[in-house]
């Protein structure tokens, strides 16, 4: 064993570089900032550029660094484009954030093409395609890094109401990242997961509109804020956490026991 500080508990990620996928809103935003917080340099990715300019700048007034890169997760082009223009900016990622993800918000029958596509675009394949590229660069540097998966709690329960399709790629999202980390322990890349119940967010928005009052039906009578998942994140990216891999986590605030 080696000598580990009492208690092995450091977050410090300065050095690091964190890819974080769907940082123009939502949990994806909080994301950045608190990976940013520790010392990661952060490249915020997604479709909004303004608004990922804004972030940097919040970010970057808070003494922390960050780039922001337009990303759309449904254009392979786009996502290898981003990957590299990150790259040749602030160096090769060893953190990334699997985040973006959009709702089906529909039911099943009533889906065209066009919305089948995108859901499993943005939610399974982009964040496929986005790993394999990460590890793929940092096997190659013979580095190690940190990946964690944004699943769902809709992975493990799905009460009919339209998200179908949803549930099934963030199910794909829980197996991804269980098989990821089997083929790439070897070289210390840990993939992990998070698996919210209903956090505030854009997303979160839709649904409140679509569904009326979910936070009512809740044990805490509350849907819960982004912050309350900023230690579980830095656990899953930090140095203290080097034997955790093929987890997923679930934090939904006591939503789904019955
Ligand atoms: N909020 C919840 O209660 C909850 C619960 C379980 C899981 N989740 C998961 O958490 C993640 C974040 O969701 P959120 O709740 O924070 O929702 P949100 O506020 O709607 O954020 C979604 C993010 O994904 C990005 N995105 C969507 N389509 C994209 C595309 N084609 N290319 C690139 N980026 C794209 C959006 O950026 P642009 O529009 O600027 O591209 C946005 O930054 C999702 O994977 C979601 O499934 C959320």
């Amino acid at each position: 064993m080696s000598n580990f500080p009492l208690p092995n508990n450091s977050a410090d990620l300065t050095g690091d570089v964190a890819f974080v996928t769907g940082a123009s809103s939502g949990l994806g935003r909080r994301f950045a900032q608190t990976l940013a917080a520790a010392g990661a340099t952060v490249v915020a990715t997604a479709r909004r550029k303004d608004r990922l300019d804004e972030l940097v700048a919040d970010i970057k007034g808070a003494g922390g660094n960050a780039v922001a890169i337009e990303m759309d997760a449904t254009n392979t082009d786009s996502i290898f484009a981003a990957y590299q223009a990150a790259v040749d900016a602030v160096g090769t990622p060893t953190i990334l954030v699997n985040n973006a993800g959009i709702p089906d918000a529909q039911y099943v029958t009533k889906m065209p093409v066009e919305l089948i596509d995108a859901v499993f675009d943005t939610n399974l394949r982009a964040p496929f395609i986005l790993a394999a590229e990460f590890a793929r660069r940092l096997i190659a540097e013979k580095r190690g890094g940190r990946i964690v998966n944004i699943s769902s709690m809709g992975a493990f329960r799905y009460n009919g109401n339209g998200a179908a399709l949803y549930s099934i790629t963030k199910a794909g999202i829980v197996r991804m990242t269980e098989a990821l980390s089997a083929e790439w322990a070897k070289f210390n890349i840990n993939v992990n997961g998070i698996a919210p119940g209903m956090f505030a967010s854009e997303m979160m928005d839709g649904m409140l509109e679509r569904q009326g009052d979910l936070a009512a039906a809740t044990p805490r009578k509350r849907i819960a804020q982004p912050p309350q998942m900023d230690s579980t994140l830095l656990f899953l990216v930090s140095p203290a956490s080097e034997a955790v891999t093929g987890t997923i986590v679930k934090i939904d605030d006591g939503q789904g026991a019955k």
